[in-house]
């Protein structure tokens, strides 16, 4: 089958997540990375494009160029799809432009800077019918969709707590090092990064993770917020409770400022008959607990599994599905999406689940502002 011919916006030298996107389509085998912008210095954008053997002709200077370039080629010519790997400022302007122009897009989260902006996308996206993949790489597991589908079955009876983590330790350092050292990432930066640091870059992962393996929604949320030090702009720390109903609630803990915490990731679904914990540094084990038999694992590639979880994994079992593997498995469904075949619904996260995560983003940050009271999640 033909590749799907992709760009690519940001990700360039030294870029953190665009090169796993390029690693993911590579291991998923349907893509092919033909140009883009970058970087926001044109000559490192060039230098990439060097070194990763791009044509120097489809290394644009800004995305404006690289549409009028693209929409001027041949249909069999020219990009199909455009990942934006951007800092989160960027997402939503880089995101429109490329919809309007027709072009899919494979867009990072948190999706944008406000609800109302995600509300367009999901508007444009509907509009224009063209794929919009949002790369919530979690949702790519096995394990995280063995723990979806088993839930769905009512293996678990009656849902009684979600409890969700993500604690990262990195920005600790940071902010007790230089002034210049803070200066530089932008995700301490409400211009670039939005209302919230630890919330909107971790916390919004853990409530998507919620959203995605349960089929449920969160109504309401209140929180506890910590910038953690004078001068520090955004939350870098805290908690909040959620409430799905009156009969179930749960609490999302995050934080960026754990010293010696690495990307620990975790959710616990806990049922009337059986609960289920998985953990992102350990995500080839979903623990299976009941008060009634011993602790079942399940592995990928078993046949034990079900179909999803099945068709997720790339290697025999025994051999570890990574975090390459969980995003390629996001790019398999984005494919199928691009090029009209069937997908199973959760095969990628959508510009729905994006809308979903800015609302969380605003609301738990309204719920500090106002005095850590409840706020309904519209
Ligand atoms: N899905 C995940 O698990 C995950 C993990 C990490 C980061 N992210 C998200 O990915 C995005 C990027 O994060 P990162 O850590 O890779 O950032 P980064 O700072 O490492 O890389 C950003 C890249 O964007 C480029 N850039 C900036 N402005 C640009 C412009 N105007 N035009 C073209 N390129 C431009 C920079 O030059 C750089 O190459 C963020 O939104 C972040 O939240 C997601």
């Amino acid at each position: 089958m033909k590749k799907i011919r992709m760009g690519m916006i940001g990700g360039g030298i030294g870029a953190f997540i665009g090169d796993a996107h390029r690693r993911a389509s590579r291991i998923c085998n349907d893509f092919e990375l033909v140009g883009g912008v970058f970087d926001v210095d044109y000559e490192r954008s060039k230098e990439f494009a060097v070194q990763e053997g791009i044509s120097l002709d489809r290394c644009y200077k800004s995305v404006d160029d690289l549409i009028k370039a693209e929409l001027a080629m041949p249909a069999d010519k020219r990009m199909e799809v455009v990942a934006v790997v951007t800092p989160n400022a960027l997402h939503y302007p880089f995101a429109k432009s490329l919809l309007q122009n027709g072009f899919h897009v494979v867009c990072e989260k948190p999706m944008t800077m406000t609800v109302e902006e995600a509300l367009e996308l999901e508007e444009l996206v509907k509009k224009t019918k063209l794929t919009f993949s949002l790369t919530h790489t979690y949702t790519g597991y096995p394990m995280v969709r063995q723990m979806r589908d088993l839930i769905a079955k009512g293996t678990l009876g009656t849902i009684q707590r979600i409890d969700a983590q993500y604690y990262q330790g990195w920005i600790n350092s940071i902010i007790h090092g230089t002034d210049s050292r803070i200066k530089g990432v932008w995700r301490l930066e409400p211009e670039h990064a939005g209302v919230s640091s630890c919330m909107g870059d971790i916390g919004v992962h853990a409530f998507n993770l919620i959203e995605y393996t349960t089929g449920l929604e969160v109504k309401e949320v209140l929180s506890d917020l910590n910038s953690v030090k004078e001068g520090i702009k955004l939350d870098l720390d805290g908690t909040v409770l959620l409430r799905f109903s009156d009969k179930l609630k749960g609490v999302i803990r995050s934080s960026q400022v754990c010293g010696g915490e690495e990307n620990g990731l975790t959710i616990a679904v806990y049922g009337s008959k059986a609960s289920l914990k998985w953990g992102q540094e350990n995500p080839n084990y979903l623990y299976m607990l009941s008060d009634s038999e011993p602790t079942r694992i399940f592995k990928p590639a078993h046949g034990y599994n079900d179909k999803f979880a099945e068709m997720s994994h790339t290697m025999p079992a025994g051999h570890p599905e990574g975090i390459y593997e969980a995003l390629a498995n996001i790019y398999r469904g984005t494919a199928k999406s691009i090029r009209g075949q069937a997908y199973i619904p959760g095969e990628f996260p959508t510009v729905h689940d994006g809308v979903r995560g800015m609302k969380f983003i605003h609301s738990v940050v309204q719920s500090n502002k106002m005095g850590n009271v409840w706020v309904k999640i519209s």
